[in-house]
């Protein structure tokens, strides 16, 4: 193994920190990492803002659960879809704006990308982060926070410090119920390959000292309901199409 892919694989999220605080240098390192992240046709669609206030943190922390680590942690940021930059050279060349479900999805992906580089930058810098969906609870609320203009879509949040805790690793699926040769498996393949993995994570959370519960359980739960289903018409209000 690489010391690259042992980097990769060593990541676990972190979510209790230490107070020091990160030098800019870091964040800078890790911004150009992120920023050398492979981009939809060069468009880079996306953009990070990183939430130093007090006040806006604990507001932020508390729409998302709340999740206190969102105040606590060295390093906050909002990672943000952005196609306003798009939207402004596309209207000063005199052109209207078209948006897509496509162009959504190059800025949600571009802006993922960009995210898990920056990530796995700030873990070779020895950092621990927490990427924090729990914003999308209330994304209106963010928007107000953070001012955000047409066409700038925050994504999820990201937590960022040392580690004040060493967790387990929490396990995967088996490669082989991931990597398919050719064509996709049967159904009744793919639900018996779940068996072991049940089991392995029954024990991962046994070993935690959390309520064990297999893996499928608990998606055949989280997948039962429409989990925030006003994010439609909050991105819609951004002047983005979802057609
Ligand atoms: C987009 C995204 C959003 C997430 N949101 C949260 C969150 O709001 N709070 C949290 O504690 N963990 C959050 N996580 C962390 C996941 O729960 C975690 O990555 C997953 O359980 C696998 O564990 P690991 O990262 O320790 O390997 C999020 C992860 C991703 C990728």
């Amino acid at each position: 193994m690489n010391d690259t892919i042992r980097t990769m694989r060593a990541h676990r999220s972190i979510r209790a920190f230490k107070a020091t605080p990160i030098p800019d240098e870091h964040i800078h390192e890790a911004l150009l990492a992120g920023q050398a992240a492979a981009t939809s046709s060069a468009v880079q669609a996306f953009c990070v803002i990183r939430v130093r206030e007090d006040d806006t943190r604990q507001k932020i922390a508390d729409l998302a659960g709340p999740q206190q680590k969102v105040r606590d942690c060295p390093a906050f940021f909002v990672i943000c879809a952005d196609l306003r930059r798009h939207m402004l050279i596309t209207e000063r060349a005199g052109n209207d704006y078209t948006s897509s479900l496509e162009a959504f999805l190059v800025g949600s992906i571009d802006a993922s990308l960009f995210a898990q580089n920056f990530v796995l930058a700030f873990e070779s810098l020895g950092y621990g982060t927490c990427y924090i969906g729990g914003i999308r609870n209330d994304l209106p609320t963010v928007d107000k926070l953070l001012n955000l203009p047409r066409g700038v879509l925050p994504m999820y949040g990201l937590c960022v410090g040392l580690p004040a805790q060493d967790p387990d690793h929490r396990p995967r699926l088996a490669p082989q119920q991931v990597l398919f040769d050719d064509r996709y498996p049967d159904d009744a393949d793919m639900l018996a390959g779940l068996d072991a993995y049940d089991e392995t994570y029954r024990q991962y959370l046994t070993d935690r000292g959390a309520p064990p519960a297999a893996w499928t359980e608990s998606i055949a739960k989280k997948f039962s309901y429409a989990n925030r289903p006003g994010l439609r018409a909050y991105y819609e209000s951004k002047g983005i199409s979802l057609d």
